[in-house]
């Protein structure tokens, strides 16, 4: 298991946003969190990238417990967050902000390697290098979001809703991404309210329901199951 997360409790004063939650991630796969507004998907994602610390509860990530893990130490262990609403440095430019995405590495040459990489993928953001970063468009700074993550060489990356606010042919190509970050090795975890799409990429999948995991499964077999289609697909 890459990621263990364990009975976790989080609460925001007095009230308890996630309820002793407990799920895993294997290394290699996509694994889907998905649930209504408000369920705790987000919180769920920054307690593991050490923004928010649990009451009670562990999160095992390489075996090692990081409740008590600084944040920057985290992504230098190897996990990126690319957060809700993408949060991109808006007055620097494209390439100024997927250099800060690999603050924790040393190597230039990697750097630059992996910077090519990104390009590579995000061929808009090689066009738009010098651009300003709050002048790109929500789709193009969800890209940039993803490249900065990549930046840091992740052996995980969490997504927090990649698709929202984006036409169906962006939101497919950044799905397409996401496959393509998959078939290249990194593990995702991936919160998504279009939970079809999601169930399209992922193996496997939890459902966050107000703060507590109602059903768990193989993403497929969620896909076909009659309650979670009526809840969570709109049929
Ligand atoms: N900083 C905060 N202070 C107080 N309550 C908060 C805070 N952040 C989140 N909450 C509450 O915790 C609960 C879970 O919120 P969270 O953002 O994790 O949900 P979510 O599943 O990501 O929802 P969405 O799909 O709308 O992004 C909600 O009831 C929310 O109001
Ligand atoms: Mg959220």
């Amino acid at each position: 298991m890459l990621l263990e997360v364990k009975n976790l409790s989080v609460y925001y004063g007095v009230i308890q946003a996630l309820k002793g939650i407990s799920f895993h991630v294997d290394k290699g796969e996509v694994v889907a969190l998905i649930g209504a507004n408000g369920a705790g998907k987000t919180t769920t994602l920054h307690t593991i990238s050490g923004l928010l610390k649990p009451k009670d509860g562990e999160i095992l990530y390489k075996g090692k417990n990081i409740v008590t893990v600084a944040g920057n130490k985290i992504v230098s262990m190897g996990m990126a967050h690319v957060p809700e609403g993408r949060r991109v440095f808006a007055d620097l430019s494209v390439a100024q902000n997927l250099r800060m995405g690999a603050y924790t590495r040393r190597d230039k040459k990697e750097i630059e390697d992996t910077l090519a990489m990104v390009y590579d993928r995000f061929p808009r953001l090689k066009e738009r290098q010098t651009q300003r970063a709050g002048t790109l468009s929500g789709g193009e700074q969800q890209m940039l979001a993803m490249g900065r993550a990549l930046m840091s060489h992740p052996d995980i990356i969490l997504m927090d809703e990649p698709s929202m606010g984006l036409s169906p042919i962006f939101v497919n190509e950044i799905f397409d991404i996401i496959e393509s970050v998959h078939k290249d090795g990194t593990t995702v975890l991936l919160v998504e309210q279009n939970a079809k799409k999601a169930l399209s990429v992922a193996d496997r999948a939890y459902v966050l329901e107000t703060g507590c995991i109602s059903t768990e499964g193989r993403a497929s077999d969620l896909l076909n199951d009659d309650a979670i289609r009526k809840a969570y697909l709109g049929e």
